[in-house]
């Protein structure tokens, strides 16, 4: 089902990372409309999620993203659930009760680990549900979940691999078949913008997913905006796990032809790297035909450089591989093109673009990314 009160959300614009304000009001009032029922929750977790991590298991949720995900399965009362990996089962206890209040519905989890401390997974996540909600509703399914036949969702959680190629699956498969996405790991606040979440690390799922809505004209909506129009207006709740919150929000959809294009590319370089894992690297590594896209032109190089391509294949590559001075780079695009000018180890190239340039959709981040990226070229 869809719902006009989460429709209402979606303000923040997946290129900028800034949210327009639109969506401050609407998430007010829809923190509002369960705050009876996150109030009597978040007690009940508190002392679960302790209970969770005394036992020895993980649970890596924050507060507003379980509110976030509890109100989204509330309003969406969807028939189906697919969580995207429930890992201890944390995670798995707000959507439970958010289907126990809707008073129906399924969670397909899916999780790869088999089992912790020699305890089977689907055991851990079981013991580690509050007692009340209905276990019959669960179904774990353990194993890659790449290789399941997943069904449609009404709502989706993905907090899981947290790669750009999983992401790129993710896109592929199960995104143009969900109502409601909500993906872990996503966006951060910073002081006076908001970033990819791990950008430090280089491009991986924040970066690739961002980038991917922005070409399909998607907008979102991100936890941690959410935690800025609230103002503590949820002082009321018990804490349970008071950190940064990292979760978007957004509607599933049919990817654009250009999302698309991502998603090959980001696909075909993960199978080189894993071909060359296995022993296999062609002496050349060519471009696929009809390529003029930026963004895809910078994984390509990347991957030359990754797979030991340093020679004139990688250096002609040099030239097409820059931004126009008229290409606004995008949050994404921003974290794959200093990536990539660091691994092809094109230092002439990155000083300038450390000192001037390129152009950014967000201003913010790109200050902080350059003088991040100036101190470790320093060594500081
Ligand atoms: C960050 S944890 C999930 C945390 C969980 N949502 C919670 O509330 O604590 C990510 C999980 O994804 C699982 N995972 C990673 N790759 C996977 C795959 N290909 N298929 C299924 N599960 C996967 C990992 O085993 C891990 O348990």
């Amino acid at each position: 089902m869809t719902s006009p009160a989460l429709d209402a959300l979606f303000d923040q614009d997946a290129g900028s990372l800034a949210p327009t304000g639109g969506g401050a009001e609407p998430f007010r009032r829809l923190h509002e409309r369960y705050a009876d029922e996150l109030a009597s929750l978040s007690a009940r977790l508190a002392a679960k999620r302790r209970a969770i991590l005394d036992g020895g298991w993980s649970a890596d949720f924050s507060d507003r993203e379980g509110e976030l995900l509890y109100i989204t399965v509330r309003e969406a009362r969807p028939d189906v659930v697919v969580e995207i990996s429930p890992c201890h089962g944390y995670s798995t206890n707000y959507i439970l009760a958010a289907l126990s209040s809707n008073g129906g519905g399924v969670v397909h989890s899916y999780e790869l680990t088999a089992e912790v401390d020699g305890v089977p997974t689907e055991e851990v996540i079981r013991g580690n549900l509050l007692a009340d909600l209905p276990g019959d509703a669960l179904r774990v399914v353990v194993g890659d979940a790449r290789a399941q036949e997943i069904p449609p969702a009404g709502v989706l959680l993905i907090d899981s691999a947290h790669e750009d190629h999983f992401a790129a699956w993710a896109f592929e498969t199960l995104i143009p078949r969900a109502g409601y996405v909500l993906q872990h790991d996503l966006v951060v606040s910073s002081r006076d913008h908001y970033e990819p979440k791990g950008w430090r690390v280089g491009p991986r799922e924040s970066s690739f997913v961002l980038e991917a809505l922005r070409r399909s004209g998607r907008t979102f909506f991100s936890a941690a905006a959410g935690a800025r129009h609230l103002h503590g207006r949820d002082a009321h709740l018990v804490p349970r796990f008071p950190a940064t919150e990292r979760a978007i929000l957004y509607r599933g959809h049919q990817p654009s032809a250009g999302t698309r294009t991502l998603c090959a590319r980001v696909l075909a370089a993960h199978d080189a790297r894993r071909r060359a894992l296995e022993g296999v690297r062609p002496s050349r590594l060519e471009a696929p035909a009809g390529d003029d896209d930026f963004l895809a032109r910078c994984i390509h190089a990347t991957l030359l450089a990754d797979l030991g391509y340093t020679g004139a294949e990688l250096r002609s590559l040099l030239d097409e591989t820059r931004p126009s001075p008229s290409h606004e780079l995008s949050s994404g695009e921003l974290v794959y093109y200093f990536h990539y000018l660091h691994h092809a180890g094109f230092w002439r190239e990155l000083a300038r673009a450390l000192l001037a340039g390129p152009r950014c959709a967000n201003p913010g981040f790109a200050r902080t990314l350059k003088r991040t990226r100036l101190r470790d070229a320093l060594g500081l």
